[in-house]
């Protein structure tokens, strides 16, 4: 082997280090516009529309009111342990064969449910669940969920349900 092949072997190895440098180079720069792309593709947009969109609709949720005779009702900070203690006894007699207090059985769980509607939608459940089931989105959705099994009317006077809203808050 003489000198000149070595010489240009060492050429054609520096070539094909230039060569990869370079190829890594290509793709770092290709990579880089991919992420940008990921970044700002209208999918990810629509995902943070999705974000708001959800927020408005839990929002659209607790100022729902529901259908039937509760048209406004404010509740006190303080909550009334006597009313509490009444509004158990009354779920106890009347509604615990369908609702566990912390798990889905027949109908739903109360537990946390005064995150999710607003208390005058829950009375107006309790005194006109026939017509909330038809009328009210919420509970039309909830009689699909629980495979179109109703929720009876109770006959519960507005006093009694207001009891049970007040057991619920502590639920
Ligand atoms: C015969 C079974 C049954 C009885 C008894 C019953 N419920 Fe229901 N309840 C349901 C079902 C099932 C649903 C879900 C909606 C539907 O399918 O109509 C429901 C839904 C509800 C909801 C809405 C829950 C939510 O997460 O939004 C409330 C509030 C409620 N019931 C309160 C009561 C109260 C208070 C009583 C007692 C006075 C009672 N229920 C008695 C079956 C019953």
């Amino acid at each position: 082997m003489g000198i000149c092949s070595k010489i240009k072997r060492k050429k054609i190895t520096k070539k094909m280090k230039k060569l990869s440098i370079i190829s890594m180079l290509l793709l770092l720069v290709i990579a880089c516009k991919e992420y940008k792309q990921v970044i700002s593709s209208p999918e990810n947009k629509t995902l943070k529309e999705e974000v708001v969109q959800e927020e408005t609709a839990n929002a659209e949720l607790t100022q729902n009111k529901g259908i039937g005779p509760i048209k406004s009702i404010t509740l006190a900070s303080e909550i009334d342990q006597e009313l509490v203690t009444k509004g158990e006894e009354i779920h106890k007699l009347m509604c615990a064969a369908c609702h566990k207090t912390d798990k889905r059985y027949i109908g739903p769980a109360p537990a946390g449910i005064m995150e999710r509607r607003s208390p005058e939608w829950i009375m107006n459940m309790i005194l006109n669940p026939d017509q909330m089931v038809k009328e009210d989105p919420i509970a039309k959705d909830l009689l699909m969920e629980f495979n179109g099994s109703p929720m009876n009317n109770q006959n519960l006077t507005e006093e009694q349900a207001r009891a049970i809203l007040e057991y619920f808050r502590t639920l």
